[in-house]
Formats: C-alpha cells, structure tokens, sequence
C-alpha cells in the first residue's frame, strides 16, 4: 500500500469536499477567540511584516486584517484554497494582503525564483495556524518546514502554531497506548509513515494529521533554530463559541522565537 506523501495532502485539500469546509469556515467563523487572544499577546505590532503558512481559504488571514493587521503575507500549496483566500480578500476589500502559492518546504525556492516577497531583514512573524504544520507527513519534513519560516523571519520572531496532544486526555492516553501495541506488532495502517500519524474521512474530507508528543515538538523547536517560548491548551487560553467547537477539535498552542 502506498505510503501517505505531501502529494496526498495537497490533493486531499484540493477536493471540493475540503475547499468547501475551510471557505465556509473563512467566510462563517473567522478567527477562535483563543487565537485572537494569542495574536494580540505575542503580535504587537499590527504595522510589522507577517507571514501566514497554511492560510486555506483565509479563515485567519482575513480574521489578522479585521483585527488591524495590515502588512500580511499568506500562502498555501493548495491552489483551490488559495483562490477562495483571494476572492474573499476582495469581497472583504482587503486587496493589499500578498497571497502566494508554495510548499512551506520549499519556500526559500519559491521566495527566491519568482516572488521575493520577504521583506527587508525578514518577517516580523510568521502563523501556521490549525495545526497545518502536523499535516505534512514525516517528521524531517515537518522540520523542513521550520527550517524554511526560520529563514524568512528575523531574530526574535515569534512563531505561532498548533498541534493535537496525544497526551491531552486519559482518553487520548487509552487510545494511543492501543496504537502502540498495533505498531509493535506491524499491524498499523500501512499507509502511515510514524507512530503518531492518522489519516481518516469525515465531513472535511480525507485528512492526514500526525499527533506529536510534547517532548517532540520542543526537540523540533530546538533542532530548527526555534526558540520555545510557551503552549497551553485551547481551553486554557479561551472559551470558544460551540460554532468553533462545532468546526474544531480541542489543540495545544505553541509559542517560539527565532533565534
Ligand atoms: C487545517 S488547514 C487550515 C487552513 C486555514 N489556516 C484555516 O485555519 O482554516 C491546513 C492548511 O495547511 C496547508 N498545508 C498543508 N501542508 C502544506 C505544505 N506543505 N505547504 C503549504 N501549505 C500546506 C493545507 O493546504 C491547508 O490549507
């Protein structure tokens, strides 16, 4: 069986099942009150450069505009997505936000041979919100990733971004105590790459996700020139309203630092 690739993910989120989900949530639900609380603490400044990994459709993007933000940058490599983003940016008479298609693995590639839209110095601060980071398949991939917004940010950039917590309830615990037995006996989906990685199909679509730990994510951090400077659980931050609820699990938020 065909192991799950980045190739997966991008037609994955180019299935109309998929774009509807993430533009009806752009258009309906905009930005979580636990994300709005967290962009004002660590994003200061509404004039600084930022870039938004992952955007979709604009759910955030366009929730940063409303909420001041006016020196925006976002990107996606799923195409269909990316022109929801762009026809909601003028619906929503926000035609200065630079919209741009990559695969945050390559952005260096991208940013150098076409766009070279990083502005003097690097961004300010960077977003990969909705845990876009834990959909790209493999671990080293997954740093890739961080590696690449490293070198587009300048010192001191903060990072914002989200993960699901294998360890976040006994539940969750019971469940991935069961994955691990089905691991060590090779009985695991073969589709999937690392223990911590599900694929499944509900009203989003098909959608690949790894579940990391959180010893994980702070070794990633620090191997990737990301300073960790806080998480907390979505329930900690803020209560959300049941349409957020309704759209999204329960995730940890993750603060770094460019080192
Ligand atoms: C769960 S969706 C979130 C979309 C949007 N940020 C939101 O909150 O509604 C994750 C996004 O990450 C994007 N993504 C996943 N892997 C990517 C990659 N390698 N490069 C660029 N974007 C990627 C997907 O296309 C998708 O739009």
């Amino acid at each position: 069986m065909k192991k799950i690739s980045k190739e997966t993910v991008h037609t994955d989120f180019n299935d109309p099942l998929a774009v509807v989900h993430y533009t009806r949530a752009a258009h309906f639900i905009g930005l979580w009150e636990s994300e709005r609380t967290l962009i004002t603490r660590f994003f200061p400044d509404q004039a600084g450069p930022l870039l938004e990994a992952g955007c979709g459709a604009g759910r955030a993007t366009l929730g940063l505009w409303e909420m001041g933000y006016r020196n925006l940058t976002a990107f996606d490599f799923a195409e269909e997505l990316l022109d929801q983003a762009r026809s909601l940016a003028i619906e929503r008479e926000a035609r200065e936000i630079r919209f741009f298609q990559a695969d945050v693995t390559k952005l260096t590639e991208a940013q150098s041979s076409a766009l070279n839209l990083q502005p003097d110095g690097g961004f300010a601060g960077a977003l990969f919100l909705f845990n876009g980071l834990m959909q790209i398949p493999g671990r080293e991939n997954r740093r890739m990733a961080l590696r690449e917004l490293h070198a587009v940010c300048r010192p001191g950039a903060p990072l914002l971004f989200t993960t699901h917590d294998r360890d976040a309830s006994p539940a969750e615990r019971a469940l991935w105590a069961q994955e691990a037995e089905r691991w060590a006996r090779g009985e695991q989906d073969a589709r999937l790459i690392e223990f911590g990685d599900r694929y499944f199909e509900d009203k989003a679509g098909r959608t690949f996700m790894h579940l990391p730990g959180r010893e994980e994510i702070l070794a990633d951090l620090a191997a990737t020139g990301w300073h960790y400077e806080f998480d907390a659980m979505r329930r900690e931050v803020a209560r959300e309203s049941r349409a957020v609820i309704e759209f999204s699990d329960e995730c940890r938020f993750w603060l770094a630092r460019r080192e």
